[in-house]
């Protein structure tokens, strides 16, 4: 294997990094702690080596001006899928519901039949563009999830597909089994239930997730999904109060899950429990925007003291977003959140929750060099909204984009 060549960062007006080395995760009332003061950052051996400029290294990057953060982490996408549902996008904001959109034969059915159609090779190429898409957006980790197999061989193999990607990405992923997404046609959520139990216990997967609404399952059945992340040593993530208010959350915390995603409709007697627990708050504003859903308490969760996490939630349903600059724009905005509450979601809280902190998320000496070059300060990430900031993207120390019009900044020996 060839080395991976150092790099110096130098001259950069803003440096993310966290208030103490060695933190898991940080609660959102101690975001302002974050420091974005200016400095210089070396990389060797595909790690972060420290806050010095190396005068020596190979890649010598002129950063005067700009940002340099910590890689995005995605921890909530629904890769892989095959094909998007563009006409059902406009069927729904012209007034039809996504759970008639459901029982009509689309939305996650949709998706199904589209997967099971499409061969190994078309779905990963699909895929394999997204996480190009994505690391050129400052995507420098994510996690996918099955969910669209809606069978025991397809979803099987949509684990198989996954662990195949994530062999063919520059980006560090992990594989989360959605057995319980939907309901498939001909069965009911008891039987089909019983049926993700056992894909749980079979499937080489790294967390377990379940999708708890009147179209899909219930309470009861996040509580055993629980019992089985429990029993197996694996996370519990769940999909819950997405379009209505289920209580979901505090069976989640009962069960000890790792995130809860989602929570438009939270109740409010939900948040301070939430907030007080070693439970992330993942939120997906892209699929609050583009569904039309309710806003979550972000504000008071963050007031509270949640582990506040943003995703992009790419599916081709709710969420066909790809960027994680539009998350923390959409972050900013709707939820109040200072730049730093959105950056600390979108990097160090995002690898906690897939149990990836002590290498990923942070700015720290010793962690993979997962780093980032915008090309102005982090302050105009939210505010250009939808333009794309990252000027250049180090994946493991390796140098793996330049925007052409930043090329002047690099200089390789
Ligand atoms: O996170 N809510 C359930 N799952 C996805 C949507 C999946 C789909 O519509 O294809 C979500 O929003
Ligand atoms: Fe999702």
């Amino acid at each position: 294997m060839t080395a991976v060549p150092s790099a110096s960062l130098h001259g950069a007006a803003q440096v993310l990094r966290p208030p103490e080395p060695g933190l898991p995760y940080l609660r959102h009332d101690r975001a302002a702690e974050l420091s974005l003061a200016g400095g210089d950052v070396a990389l060797a051996d595909g790690r972060i080596a420290g806050f010095e400029a190396d005068p020596g290294a190979a890649v010598q990057v002129d950063a005067t001006g700009c940002a340099v953060l910590p890689g995005f982490v995605d921890c909530h996408t629904h890769l892989p899928f095959a094909g998007w549902r563009a006409e059902e996008y406009e069927r729904k904001v012209t007034g039809v519901p996504y759970a008639e959109i459901a029982r009509l034969g689309g939305g996650i059915a949709a998706s199904a039949r589209a997967l099971a159609e499409a061969s190994d090779e078309e779905v990963l190429r699909q895929a394999e563009a997204l996480a190009a898409e994505m690391l050129v957006h400052g995507t420098t980790a994510l996690e996918g999830k099955t969910g669209y197999g809606l069978s025991r061989d397809g979803e099987a193999r949509a684990v198989r597909l996954g662990r195949a990607l994530a062999g063919r990405i520059p980006q560090p992923m992990t594989m989360t089994g959605l057995f319980a997404h939907a309901v498939p046609p001909g069965t009911t959520a008891d039987a089909w239930l019983e049926e993700a139990e056992a894909l749980a216990r079979e499937c080489d997967v790294d967390a377990l997730d379940i999708f708890v609404e009147s179209v899909a399952f219930t309470n009861e059945h996040l509580a055993r999904m629980g019992a089985v992340a429990r029993e197996t040593g694996r996370p519990l993530r769940a999909h819950v109060e997405q379009f209505a208010a289920h209580r979901s959350v505090p069976v989640a915390l009962e069960w000890g899950a790792r995130s809860v995603d989602h929570l438009s409709c939270l109740h409010p007697d939900d948040i301070a429990p939430l907030a007080a627990s070693e439970c992330a708050a993942v939120l997906l504003p892209g699929a609050e925007l583009l569904g039309g859903e309710h806003t979550p308490p972000a504000r008071a969760l963050a007031d509270a003291g949640a582990i506040g996490v943003l995703a992009t939630d790419l599916n081709p349903g709710t969420s066909p977003v790809a960027s994680m600059p539009v998350i923390v724009g959409l972050a900013v905005r709707r939820y109040g959140w200072s730049v730093r509450e959105a950056l600390l979601a979108a990097t160090l809280n995002a690898a906690w929750v897939l149990g990836r902190s002590d290498e990923l998320g942070s700015l720290e000496p010793g962690k993979r060099a997962d780093v980032l070059l915008l090309d102005g300060p982090a302050e105009h990430v939210p505010y250009r909204f939808g333009h794309n900031p990252v000027a250049a993207v180090f994946s493991g120390g390796a140098l793996v984009h330049v925007r052409e019009d930043q090329a002047w900044r690099v200089r390789a020996a």
